[in-house]
Order: C-alpha cells, then structure tokens, then sequence
C-alpha cells in the first residue's frame, strides 16, 4: 500500500538562522504530534542541507533536496551531483518542478536524465507535473500531464519507477492563492493513476504516492487530502511556518 508524505519546498527562501529555527520549532511540534498517517519532507536550499540531514536523524521528517544535477561528477561549475547527495544521506530530490522548468529551461530529456542520476545513487525522486493556466482553458491539461510523465519516468522499468513520488501542481495554482478543487485534484490524480495501470499495472499504479501542490494551506489541505487519489502535498509558501506545515501534516 502506499504511503502519504507531505513535504515542503522551501524554494530560495530564509536565512541561515530562519532555517535552523524553523527546523527545530519543526522538531519539537513533530516530536509531541508523532504523525503516523503520513511521512514528512522538508526540502530546504542546499546550503542548509546537512543541517537538516542532521535534524532528520532525530527528528520525525525526512530530508529532500531541491533539485539535482543530471551530470556526474566533474567540471560542472554550480552544480550539486546525486552522489553528493547520497553521501550526505539525503532521501528525496525534487525533479522537474515547474520553476525548473520555467526558469531554468530544464526539459523532459534533462529531467529524465536527473532521474536517472537519482536514481543510481539511492535518492526518491519527487517528480511535478503540471499544466500552466492557458492549458487549462484551453483543456490541454490531461494531455500535457501525459506527455510530461510519458517522455519522462513512465520510461523507466518497473522497479525503478517503483521509487518515484509523483506531484501533481498545476502551475496556475503555484504561490498565487488559487488552489485547485479537490475534484480537479482528485480528476487529474486519478488520470495520471491510470496512465500508470498502462504503463505498468494496477499494483503499481496502487502503490505510487501522488501528491497535490500549489497553495496548500491549513484551510484546504483537509478536503484535498480526503480525495481518494489524492496521497498528500508538496508545499511551498505554508511550509515555510511551522504551525502551518503542522497544520498540513494533521491533515489527513
Ligand atoms: P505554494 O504552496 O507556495 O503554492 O507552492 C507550491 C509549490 O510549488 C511546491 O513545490
């Protein structure tokens, strides 16, 4: 059976004494609440990375990172390699979030490559796929999803795809207060669950985690969470105070 995670994206936010506050105000809630319904991520910026990979030895959440380069080691000036990663005992990288995407022109033969690499050093990769707003009016979305998971992780062999997270986060929804309804969450959730019955099979699509993104809050992540397709969140800007990333986690 699969798992619920809610994990938060810090994105390029805090400084470095905001981090380890937020990781310890972190730790002490997550102590006295014990979540049992669900696993915890936080995925901070990489310069507060060992810090949290310290916290998560203790604490009741796991460590993720950001983003990860789709090269190995080497001349690669700027870059973080999933060996480094790995070394420093971190479980989840997000790849391919719309940011990436946008921002830094990653494309779905760079991003598979990032899996790739992710995956050949132990890391879970928390794969986003999403539909930006004229996608959506022009009902686009379905095939959009499609194509993102298609070029990318339904490629991969049974086994491996058996370690990705998905997260679904329609990009109109992201940092800009519009969430999507849970039925639209639980519409494109259960779609994506069937493109992995085609790929794959039932048991595998059964057992894949598919979290929803894009402004989760305390507010609305109860009626989303409740969706049957629906296995969590990835959050951003709620996940950058701890009473409302709790407030998430006690959701479920
Ligand atoms: P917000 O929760 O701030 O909308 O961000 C969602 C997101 O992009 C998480 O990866």
């Amino acid at each position: 059976m699969r798992k619920n995670i809610v994990a938060g994206n810090w994105k390029m936010n805090l400084d470095f004494e905001k981090a380890e506050e937020l990781m310890d105000d972190l730790a002490e809630i997550l102590d006295e609440k014990k979540p049992e319904k669900c696993e915890v991520v936080i995925c901070p910026p990489y310069l507060y990375m060992e810090l949290a990979v310290d916290y998560a030895q203790e604490a009741n959440f796991e460590a993720g990172a950001q983003n990860v380069s789709s090269f190995d080691n080497g001349a690669y000036t700027g870059e973080i390699s999933a060996e480094m990663l790995k070394r420093l005992e971190v479980k989840y990288v997000i790849i391919g979030h719309s940011e990436r995407r946008a921002y830094f022109h990653e494309d779905n033969k760079v991003l598979q490559a990032k899996v790739r690499k992710a995956l050949d050093n132990n890391l879970k990769p928390i794969f986003c796929c999403g539909e930006v707003l004229e996608e959506r009016k022009g009902e686009k979305h379905f095939e959009v999803v499609e194509n993102q998971l298609k070029e990318t992780i339904l490629k991969l062999s049974k086994e491996e795809f058996s370690k990705i997270v998905i997260a679904y986060e329609p990009v109109w929804a992201i940092g800009t207060g519009e969430t999507a309804t849970p039925e639209q969450a639980q519409e494109m959730h259960a779609f994506i669950r069937g493109l992995i019955v085609e790929a794959y099979d039932e048991k595998v699509a059964d057992d894949t985690t598919i979290l929803y993104g894009g402004s989760c809050k305390p507010g609305n992540a109860k009626e989303i969470f409740a969706k049957p397709d629906v296995d969590g969140g990835l959050i951003g800007g709620a996940s950058l105070k701890a009473k409302d990333f709790a407030a998430i986690i006690d959701s479920f």
